[in-house]
């Protein structure tokens, strides 16, 4: 129980007996439980931050430009480069990580007597973002080893007509990104409906070649929103600056609901920074998907059951005691993620060297 539910207060009820979202902290030598990309900052992107971070202090007395309307040119154009699609800076949203956006995204378009749907296992904010608007969650379901077929996901959506249903691609905690083509019938079916559609791309950089982004299929479909973030493949994870893209009144329409200059002059000016830094930002992305392509190798050759990964982490089943290899790899001083699968565990692409302690550390656990 946490410390505000033992105080007796007048919380609302469906907050009472709820745990709040809580990875472990840790400091250890390798934690590898959160997807945060862990090589340092490169120090030149450290000084173009500072640089830009001091000039926007001169002017902290007054409010931030509340439209952050250069960071959504950068954006516009990071998207353009990165996805080849042709994307405009009206048809970009930013908040203070991309849980921020989401939460917009169900401010407006969800909220009390609506719903929200998506498919278990996936990232577990989904249902606490529904909660948190008076939403209610209804969890989908996926076919054999958590794939998610184009048809079978279409009837889903007919059958309980969400007002908003996030697609999460690559997915969090399985890795496996989506193909076009499941994107494509969800939105086919949620035209029925009235149905928001939103992919979390969280992961879209580390995604396997040639498989393409959704943001390539953005234009003409006024329903479909599009998340990213910098706090994975930028390394600016204590940034945060999540965003999306989508059709320009939909970035209208989250004005609305935004609270006024909710994102700081600092932040908009570390981000403005990092994007004008992103090839340099970027250029541990080849080498962590080099680990996590090592990482399948590797696991499979251990006798587990690692998942296809576009992203920069693997789900791997196949321990008899999650929860005891887990703990073996923390005495050893490696950090990675539980999740509620029986037999299962996920680990972020470190360095090479993390890797590696990662690799001995679970093979001595497996051998002992
Ligand atoms: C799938 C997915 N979406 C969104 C987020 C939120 O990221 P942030 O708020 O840092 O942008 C995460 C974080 O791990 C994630 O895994």
């Amino acid at each position: 129980m946490t410390e505000s539910q033992s105080a007796d207060l007048p919380l609302r009820d469906e907050l009472k007996g709820q745990e709040p979202y809580g990875a472990p902290q840790l400091t250890v030598r390798a934690m590898l439980n959160v997807n945060e990309t862990t090589y340092d900052v490169p120090s030149e992107v450290v000084d173009a931050i500072t640089q830009e971070v001091r000039s926007a202090a001169q002017t902290l007395n007054r409010y931030p430009d509340r439209e952050f309307t250069t960071l959504r040119r950068k954006l516009a154009a990071y998207l353009t480069g990165e996805s080849g699609a042709d994307i405009e800076a009206p048809q970009i949203w930013a908040g203070n990580g991309s849980n921020e956006v989401m939460q917009h995204i169900l401010q407006a378009f969800a909220g009390p007597g609506r719903s929200v749907m998506s498919f278990p296992p996936t990232y577990s904010m989904y249902p606490l973002y529904a909660q948190g608007v008076y939403s209610r969650y209804i969890a989908g379901t996926r076919s054999a080893n958590f794939t998610q077929d184009p048809h079978d996901v279409a009837t889903q959506i007919r059958e309980r007509r969400p007002h908003v249903v996030i697609l999460c691609s690559p997915n969090n905690p399985t890795g496996t990104a989506l193909s076009l083509e499941v994107v494509e019938a969800a939105y086919e079916a949620a035209l029925e409906s009235a149905t928001m559609v939103v992919v979390d791309e969280a992961y879209g950089e580390f995604r396997q070649p040639g498989t393409p982004s959704a943001l390539t299929m953005l234009a003409d479909r006024p329903r479909l929103i599009v998340t990213r973030t910098m706090s994975k493949a930028f390394a600016l994870a204590g940034g945060r600056l999540g965003y999306l893209a989508a059709a320009p009144a939909v970035t209208d329409a989250l004005r609305l609901v935004r609270l006024p200059y909710h994102l700081s002059a600092i932040t908009q000016a570390a981000a403005n920074a990092a994007l004008d830094n992103a090839q340099t930002l970027m250029a541990n992305v080849q080498r962590i998907k080099q680990q996590r392509d090592r990482l399948v190798t590797e696991l499979t050759a251990m006798g587990l059951h690692p998942y296809p990964s576009d992203a920069n982490f693997v789900l791997f089943g196949g321990l008899q005691d999650a929860h005891a290899a887990w703990q073996h790899l923390l005495d050893d001083g490696i950090l990675i993620r539980e999740v509620a699968i029986e037999g299962h565990l996920r680990v972020t692409a470190g360095t090479e060297t993390e890797t590696t302690d990662f690799l001995d550390s679970l093979r001595s656990h497996l051998n002992g």
